[in-house]
């Protein structure tokens, strides 16, 4: 009898092992339990340390993958080493790595943007990517199907003026990328993705305060609904699996639709 093909046959993560930052919660979370669920095994680094580990045994008892969860501040290189370290002990190595950390704050007015301010964004949204894609890349080039995937944002693309910090470090975290793709061609692959508005905790810490998260849940986009993190997963699982093996350097816009991002704006 003629063997039935299985159309999601690349679409497995068996075999893989993934670091993802910034994966305790939201869309982080959604992305480790959706690649672990693909059979990758999978760390999850992030500064709230404890809630990592939570959210790591919960993906564990889900998905029968194994998943960890470590403190680690991407913004410290010694916290780095520190995550590859432990990952290369508990797997036997890195195939995958997903750079989700991203934050930043709001500014109604643009002369109140401190340099410090700027500085920062780009340490934490852009800079940290590099170090962990530089300090993960001895173990990426020796895996199969080795990849980097970034949470960019729709922001860095369209005019996002109250987040401008923001907006800002996520457009040179996009050229970044390009250019680390060339540079690793033919060894590994880097994609990233510009994610759009999907309604978590980080806006109310960014100062989105309930009316503004209101509007923002009747979007101005091709499919008239905010993202929910597994929007951005399944994305995200397409661009880690063999499935996309002929993709890299490619930023893949998954927000609806529609070309106008405007938080605080009328
Ligand atoms: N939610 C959205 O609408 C949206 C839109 C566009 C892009 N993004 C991007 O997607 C990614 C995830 O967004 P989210 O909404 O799930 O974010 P979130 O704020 O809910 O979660 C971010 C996680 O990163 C961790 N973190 C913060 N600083 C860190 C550091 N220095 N080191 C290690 N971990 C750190 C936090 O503890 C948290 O668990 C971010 O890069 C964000 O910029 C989100």
């Amino acid at each position: 009898m003629t063997e039935k093909f299985d159309a999601f046959a690349d679409f497995h993560m068996d075999g893989h092992n993934v670091i993802i930052t910034g994966g305790a919660q939201n869309i982080g979370a959604g992305v480790a339990k959706t690649l672990a669920a693909a059979g990758a095994n999978v760390m999850i680094a992030d500064l709230q340390g404890d809630k990592a580990a939570a959210t790591a045994a919960q993906i564990e008892a889900e998905t029968g993958k194994r998943c960890l969860g470590m403190a680690c501040d991407v913004t410290k290189a010694e916290d780095i080493n520190a995550v590859v370290a432990a990952t290369v002990a508990a797997f036997g190595g890195i195939s995958t790595l997903v750079n989700n950390v991203g934050w930043g704050p709001r500014h109604a007015d643009p002369t109140a943007i401190t340099e410090e301010e700027l500085v920062n964004a780009y340490r934490l949204n852009t800079v940290s990517a590099y170090r962990m894609s530089m300090a993960c890349l001895p173990h990426l080039l020796k895996a199969k199907n080795p990849s980097i995937i970034n949470s960019g944002s729709f922001s860095s693309a369209v005019p996002a003026y109250d987040i401008l910090a923001y907006g800002t470090s996520k457009a040179a975290l996009n050229q970044m990328m390009i250019s680390i793709a060339h540079m690793l061609a033919q060894k590994v692959r880097v994609n990233s993705v510009l994610i759009g508005t999907v309604i978590t905790e980080g806006y109310g810490d960014a100062g989105l305060d309930s009316a503004i998260q209101e509007r923002l849940k009747h979007p101005d986009n091709l499919i008239g609904r905010t993202g929910q993190p597994q929007d951005i997963a399944n994305a995200m699982l397409w661009l880690a699996s063999p499935a996309s093996s002929w993709v890299s350097g490619q930023i893949i816009q998954v927000h609806g639709g529609g070309a106008v991002v405007r938080l605080f704006g009328d």
